[in-house]
């Protein structure tokens, strides 16, 4: 049983790679742990947001997880922004980061990139928040994509900064990788990751995406100039994401799906593959929009779980105040 935390931005758009990559791996972590999940709306503003659009966004996130199978009696289900130690700890941590250390961060070089000086504060300071979020909950292990275990190794040595400092206020927190389907390719570009933030919404399959559409996105992915289906990520990159997401939907192994496609061409494989999305992604939209027609129940849910969320924040909260000086 270990202490899990992982947390997401509420930008709009979820595509199968976040799902697979992000979400599910949490329902089997739900099961035998201490497990939180929020969304991270402090994180989000760090770039300009629609102040309706981010409700809505909130909301709709929320709905997904619970669709997709989060249980909130299981997992610590919550909205960043509803328990202030978060923001508490991030200024205090603030005082114990040194610029050189976020000026390294590569995600924060990325997107500030040609902005000159006009880049939020918020956003170069994204990592000490992140770095808090982490340490309230003495947190063992952050299941997170590649792209954030820069960050991750950020919140330790700030940990451990603070320990050498002070004793032992915050545990230690390691990074965990997800596996499978950690990396869902684009449908028109099988060399660039599936991502939200592509040029062409052919590149991803949207968890809003219709029955036509998916069949559409499925038609025009690319594949390779050969037509033979076979598993093979390093020569044959499009057909190979093809089988994984033919594979992560249908809960059939890659071996299974190339044997039933022997002799056979794109065409059928296609069908079949847009038939299975569909057939997998069916209840998860009908959930999320039964989920959806009642906020105020997704509104009760992120109030449990500020609630949980805040009694163990709190108890972080007061160790900290207490070691750096500021109880009288
Ligand atoms: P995007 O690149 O689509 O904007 P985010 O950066 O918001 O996605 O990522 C949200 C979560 O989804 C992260 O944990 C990330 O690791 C995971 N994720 C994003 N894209 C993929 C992908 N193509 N395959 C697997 N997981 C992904
Ligand atoms: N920065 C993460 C991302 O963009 C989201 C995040 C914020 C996070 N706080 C976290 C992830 C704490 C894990 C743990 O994906």
């Amino acid at each position: 049983m270990s202490r899990v935390l992982t947390a997401l931005q509420p930008s709009g758009v979820l595509h199968i790679g976040n799902y697979f990559g992000a979400i599910e791996p949490l329902l089997d972590l739900q099961e035998h742990n201490e497990n939180h999940l929020f969304i991270v709306d402090y994180h989000a503003i760090t770039v300009p947001q629609d102040p309706a659009a981010l409700r809505k966004n909130i909301l709709y996130a929320t709905a997904v997880y619970l669709a997709a199978g989060i249980d909130p009696n299981k997992t610590i289900l919550f909205q960043q922004s509803r328990v202030p130690q978060h923001t508490e700890l991030g200024w205090i941590l603030n005082c114990f980061t040194y610029m050189g250390e976020l000026e390294r961060m590569t995600q924060f070089k990325d997107k500030s990139r040609g902005k000159g000086e006009s880049v939020s504060i918020g956003l170069f300071d994204y990592p000490v928040l992140m770095a808090a979020d982490i340490l309230l909950y003495d947190t063992q292990v952050v299941p997170v994509g590649e792209d954030q275990v820069q960050h991750v190794e950020l919140a330790r040595d700030i940990a451990k900064r603070f320990n050498n400092r002070f004793g032992e206020v915050f545990t230690i927190p390691e990074v965990r990788i997800r596996q499978s389907g950690a990396r869902l390719m684009g449908l028109d570009d099988p060399t660039k990751k599936m991502s939200k933030s592509a040029e062409s919404p052919r590149s991803y399959i949207s968890l809003q995406d219709s029955p036509e559409e998916v069949e559409k996105k499925i038609k025009t992915a690319v594949t390779d100039s050969e037509s033979t289906i076979v598993y093979d990520p390093e020569h044959r990159p499009a057909i190979a994401n093809l089988l994984t997401i033919y594979s992560l939907v249908s809960k059939k192994t890659t071996e299974e799906i190339v044997m039933n496609y022997e002799g056979k061409g794109y065409g059928p494989f296609k069908t079949d593959l847009a038939a299975a999305i569909n057939t997998w992604l069916q209840p998860i939209q009908e959930k999320t929009l039964m989920y959806l027609k009642d906020e105020d129940q997704l509104r009760r849910i992120l109030d449990m779980g500020a609630q949980k969320a805040k009694e163990k924040a709190e108890k972080t909260m007061q160790r900290v105040r207490q070691t750096i000086g500021i109880i009288l």
